[in-house]
């Protein structure tokens, strides 16, 4: 049933603009089309298409409670030039206590296992909140991006959180995207002209030399698929 829905949705969508796509997605589920944005490059290119073209969408980000201070500032200049809201999701309070308390501030260091539970606790378990009675989830993602991002398609069924995933960069290269960013005078993160490709949480993020694989700046002492659990297949 969910492949034929997907199928039947990817021919609507699959010949029109993204801000059309959106818009027709809208039409099809009033009221439960969500937006995560991280304040990425990506991620402000779709903010500008869903506030130029007026889209219903609910647009959220989760705030770690460790971002950059030029994130919280992107954050804060895309609300105002845009004129839209972006919904922060927090850690559940008593969870965060918990995990800070059992594994130190910084434990994330320190195992692979202690860093899955930081990031369950400070962003996957909120996104399962803000995903929570919404049809379709709109992400940034890009197949460039990393091996297990190239085999996932535009529109797609994500089990674990029981919605369907609209990726519309997900064929735009880096180069592609950039000028979009540059044409557009889109406002992004000025960390990203200090070497920083991929921006997620201050303490598990850094700069890449020029070359390095793009997600090679996130957490950067592991040698693990470098996600955090929001996007596994
Ligand atoms: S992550 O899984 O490694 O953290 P990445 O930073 O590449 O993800 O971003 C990919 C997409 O995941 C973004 O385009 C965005 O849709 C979503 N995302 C990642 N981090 C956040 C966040 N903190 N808040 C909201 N959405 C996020
Ligand atoms: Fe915690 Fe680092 Fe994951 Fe952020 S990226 S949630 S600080 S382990």
């Amino acid at each position: 049933m969910k492949k034929n829905l997907i199928k039947d949705l990817s021919a609507r969508i699959g010949n029109v603009s993204i801000a059309d796509a959106i818009a027709q997605l809208c039409e099809l589920f009033p009221g439960k089309v969500v937006f995560s944005t991280s304040l990425g490059q990506e991620d402000q290119v779709i903010t500008e298409i869903i506030a130029k073209n007026n889209l219903p969408v609910q647009i959220f980000t989760l705030d770690t409670g460790r971002l950059f201070y030029e994130t919280y500032d992107l954050l804060s200049r895309t609300e105002s030039r845009y004129k839209v809201k972006i919904k922060p999701y927090y850690p559940n309070t008593s969870s965060v206590e918990n995990l800070v308390a059992d594994i130190g501030i910084n434990g994330f260091y320190e195992s692979p296992e202690n860093r899955k539970s930081c990031c369950y606790v400070r962003k996957v378990e909120p996104l399962k909140r803000a995903l929570a009675g919404n049809s379709i989830w709109i992400t940034g993602l890009r197949s460039e991006q990393s091996a297990n991002r190239s085999s996932m398609s535009k529109l797609e069924w994500d089990e674990g959180n029981q919605i369907m995933k609209f990726n519309p960069l997900l064929d735009w290269s880096m180069e592609e995207m950039l000028q979009y960013i540059n044409e557009n005078k889109i406002p992004y993160n000025p960390l990203h002209d200090k070497g920083f490709v991929s921006i997620g949480c201050a303490p598990c993020t850094r700069a890449i030399e020029p070359g390095e694989d793009p997600r090679a700046g996130r957490w950067w002492w592991e040698s693990s698929k470098k996600e955090c659990g929001l996007h596994i297949k």
